[in-house]
């Protein structure tokens, strides 16, 4: 990564979607270009210059972060409204979608009223769906503050709540107007949930960019140091990646999306055994994910040892977990037979064919699959 320095802004990510193209900015601790960039980029959406008003959506851990926004909101002519989500996954629910239709009815919300989501996943995905559904479509502003919503979830245009039966199940396609990302307010969040978001960050690696792995190998202390200009860096080649694979595939037609899935075959099936606010967050179980799924294509013949050593290495430098302790490999196996994505019976994962480049495959046996479940891999140092 080439590091810009504070006085160097990074310049804005265009995700190139024809008639719904929108910029990723990316600043750090300097609110003052907020009130422009959304005046501009909601003026550029079919909200255009009509939109007057807004709902800006928080939980208690994102509320922080709001109050440098409300008054650049209020001086770019659009009145803000502050909705306060619980945190957590429990709030991705019809209920909560619910009280966000109310909250946009009783401020009189037209096609031309913005919904601006700050916080992580849950409440982009949350309110990313409130706006997707309300009044068929209104415009939506991401401003991330969670390191995973910052390089995955903010971009991308997936929203969505889950069913007690299924996780991301009722959802919809609605991308954002813009993305507003302050490095600064990572800050604030916990270790482990700035940990997790560095597991989806090493999958961009793996899956695209040897180069960016190799940058990620040199720059373990000043990113756990929360360097502010070796985060923007990251951030934006995540960003820049992200938007690379939706700009292609916007809405995981043609498989060139599903690449993104790396570690998430083996991850979700660990979060789901081990049951979601269980052991593991999500995160950790992608890195543990991406290197049972690493070593399946060492089985495959498709890797040698050393790429795994490689990620299971730079994870574990992270403080990420790398290895399963004592799940079932038969209850792993269950729940990935379960998943969305398989055809025709076979489980498909997307494993790495050499650092930097993946393959979407439903090759592997469940013999190989249960092998590597059942695999306690030594550490590589
Ligand atoms: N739409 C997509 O493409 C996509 C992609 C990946 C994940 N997701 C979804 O994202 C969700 C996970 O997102 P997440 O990991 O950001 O979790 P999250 O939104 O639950 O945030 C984690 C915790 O951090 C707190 N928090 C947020 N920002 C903070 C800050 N700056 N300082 C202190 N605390 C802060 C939150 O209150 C919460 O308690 C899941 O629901 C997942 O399904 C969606
Ligand atoms: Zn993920």
């Amino acid at each position: 990564m080439t590091r810009p320095t504070r006085t160097q802004p990074i310049p804005p990510i265009e995700v190139a979607l024809g008639a719904r193209t929108y910029r990723i900015l990316i600043t750090s601790d300097d609110p003052a270009p907020f009130g422009p960039f959304l005046r501009e980029s909601l003026d550029a959406s079919w909200a255009g210059r009509a939109c007057r008003n807004a709902l800006v959506v928080a939980d208690s851990g994102s509320r922080p972060h709001v109050d440098p926004l409300l008054p650049a909101l209020a001086a770019h002519g659009i009145e803000p409204r502050l909705h306060i989500v619980p945190a957590g996954e429990p709030s991705k629910s019809i209920e909560q979608a619910e009280r966000l239709w109310e909250a946009l009815a009783a401020m009189k919300a037209d096609r031309h009223a913005a919904v601006v989501a700050v916080g992580g996943g849950v409440i982009g995905d949350l309110a990313g769906f409130a706006a997707a559904t309300y009044a068929r479509g209104l415009p939506l502003v991401m401003v991330p503050t969670t390191l995973l919503a910052m390089v995955d979830s903010a971009v991308g245009g997936k929203v969505g709540i889950n069913l007690p039966q299924a996780k991301n199940i009722v959802g919809a396609f609605h991308q954002p107007a813009a993305v507003w990302i302050d490095t600064a307010s990572l800050a604030t969040l916990p270790v482990r949930e700035f940990r997790c978001g560095l597991a989806e960050v090493v999958k961009y690696g793996v899956i695209l960019d040897a180069d960016f792995f190799a940058d990620l190998e040199r720059d373990v202390e000043p990113i756990l140091a929360h360097d502010p200009a070796t985060l923007g860096a990251l951030i934006a080649r995540c960003c820049a990646l992200k938007a690379q694979v939706v700009s292609q595939d916007e809405r995981e037609e043609s498989g060139l999306r599903a690449v993104l899935n790396f570690g998430h075959t083996i991850g979700h099936a660990v979060e789901s055994v081990a049951g979601y606010g269980g052991r593991y967050l999500h995160g950790e179980a992608v890195s543990i994910g991406m290197v049972l799924e690493s070593t399946l294509a060492e089985r495959l013949g498709w890797i040698g040892p050393d790429v795994t050593d490689r990620i299971s290495a730079l994870l574990q430098r992270f403080g990420l977990p790398t290895v399963l302790d004592g799940t079932e490999p038969a209850m792993l196996l269950e729940a990935m037979t379960r998943d969305k994505k398989n055809q025709h019976g076979a489980i498909r994962f997307v494993l790495p064919t050499r650092l930097g480049s993946v393959t979407l495959t439903d090759a592997a046996s469940v013999e190989n699959v249960l092998s590597v479940l059942a695999t306690r891999r030594a550490s590589p140092e």
